[in-house]
């Protein structure tokens, strides 16, 4: 194909490609030619500060050397197989060490193509599981206010944002749904912390649910410590025990969304471990191959996997074409190599430490409503009637950092 220049590349694409939640109508295009580490470079030949790491899953940033060479020796071997009734090395040695770094009791892995999916087999795992164990009326999901799960129709019946889900709601399954826990401390600026009040007062809410529904419930779905899409809504620390806890008490199954806060952005490889919590159920996804190919995955206990072994009605009748796909298990490989590396070093905290100090500065601006830190996960949420979020954002833009507003909150997400 003829090369084109930057105008006809720009009227292409504003005719051509509709954008992921994007107004088309507004939609400036922003064609970004190359990219190395934190930066992209767009058309114009530009440099532009990547704060959202492509939206939350270049973890190492964009061209690293390893995955680059981990990418380019697979395609020497191969490219695709289908995981239906096949396999190969690096998927199955990527399952090991996934299993191995999980939180205990995830022995198996499930691999799908992006977030949602992952979210999506989730509950049809859940939901099997116990018609085959016999408990056929637990058919129920419960999840959080605020909840974002993916934009799929099973995980947009989950996702309590209204801006996103309302409209589909005619289409969607019901879900029992609680409030959206958040620490509500003095300070503009939010971290992970101690907020006993807040805690009891939102798992009292949850026992509720889970008391008037009892034997009903096939799985609580949690995004664990900070909700991400909700405006990185933080809750209080213990809050993740407790639901844990309430799980068990009430003999369901726990359901954790790491797809956002997993693989390192908390500062612990998961974030279900700062609170020791063994799910049921993970979801992870986004960072899974350092932010370079699409692949998430679904792991599982033993317990819930062997309920689904037999006779064939008790397959799981689920699956995605590139699920598994060799090219990303290979990058996923060298991504956690990275992150192993990455999340023990004392340069990683320094730099979490920098980031924290600076985002404690912009608490103090008057239009600033909060600002959050959980590891590498950081908003800037602003007070109603302030410039938008979006405006703020252009404006970052123009001055060489890209950032993505949620409504009016700006997460910073850096590589
Ligand atoms: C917590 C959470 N779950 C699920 C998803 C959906 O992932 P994907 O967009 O890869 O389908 C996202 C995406 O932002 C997310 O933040």
């Amino acid at each position: 194909m003829e090369p084109m220049n930057k105008e006809e590349l720009l009227a292409l694409d504003r005719r051509l490609v509709w954008h992921a939640f994007s107004q088309m109508s507004e939609y400036n295009g922003l064609i970004i030619e190359s990219a190395e580490g934190c930066w992209l470079t767009d058309i114009d030949g530009r440099r532009i500060l990547d704060g959202a790491s492509s939206l939350w899953c270049n973890v190492h940033g964009h061209k690293n050397p390893t995955i680059d060479q981990a990418i380019k020796d697979q395609l020497e071997k191969v490219a695709h197989v289908t995981n239906l009734g096949m396999s190969h090395p690096v998927s199955i040695t990527l399952a090991k060490r996934l299993v191995e770094t999980a939180p205990h009791g995830l022995n198996h892995v499930f691999f799908c193509g992006d977030g949602a999916s992952a979210v999506e087999v989730a509950m049809k795992i859940a939901f099997q599981y116990w018609i085959q164990t016999g408990e056929l009326q637990r058919t129920k999901f419960l999840a959080l206010g605020s909840a974002y799960h993916g934009d799929t129709l099973g995980t947009v019946s989950l996702g309590g944002v209204p801006r996103f889900h309302e409209m589909f709601k005619p289409i969607l399954f019901p879900v029992l749904r609680g409030p959206c826990p958040e620490i509500r401390t003095q300070s503009k600026f939010r971290m992970y912390e101690e907020d006993p009040a807040s805690k009891e007062f939102y798992l009292s809410q949850y026992r509720e649910l889970l008391e008037q529904n009892k034997g009903q419930i096939a799985g609580v779905v949690v995004e664990p410590l900070m909700q991400c899409a909700a405006g990185m809504v933080m809750q209080p620390a213990g809050f993740l025990r407790g639901i844990a806890d309430l799980c068990r008490e009430f003999n369901t199954l726990l359901i954790v969304d790491e797809i956002a806060v997993g693989l390192g952005r908390t500062g612990r490889l998961y974030a279900s471990q700062w609170e020791d919590v063994e799910p049921d159920l993970m979801c992870i996804g986004k960072g899974l191959t350092g932010g370079y190919l699409p692949m998430s995955a679904t792991l599982t206990t033993s317990k819930i996997f062997e309920a689904f072994l037999g006779d064939a009605s008790k397959t799981l009748y689920h699956g995605h074409t590139y699920g598994g796909n060799p090219l990303c298990a290979a990058a996923a490989h060298a991504s956690l190599d990275l992150l192993m590396d990455k999340l023990s070093s004392e340069d990683f905290c320094f730099r979490l430490t920098q980031l924290q100090n600076r985002l404690k500065k912009l608490a103090n601006h008057d239009d600033v409503a909060s600002v959050t830190q959980l590891g590498a996960l950081g908003a800037v949420v602003l007070k109603q009637g302030s410039p938008r979020a979006k405006a703020i954002c252009d404006v970052a833009l123009q001055q060489g950092v890209w950032l993505r507003p949620l409504g009016n909150c700006i997460p910073i997400v850096p590589p």
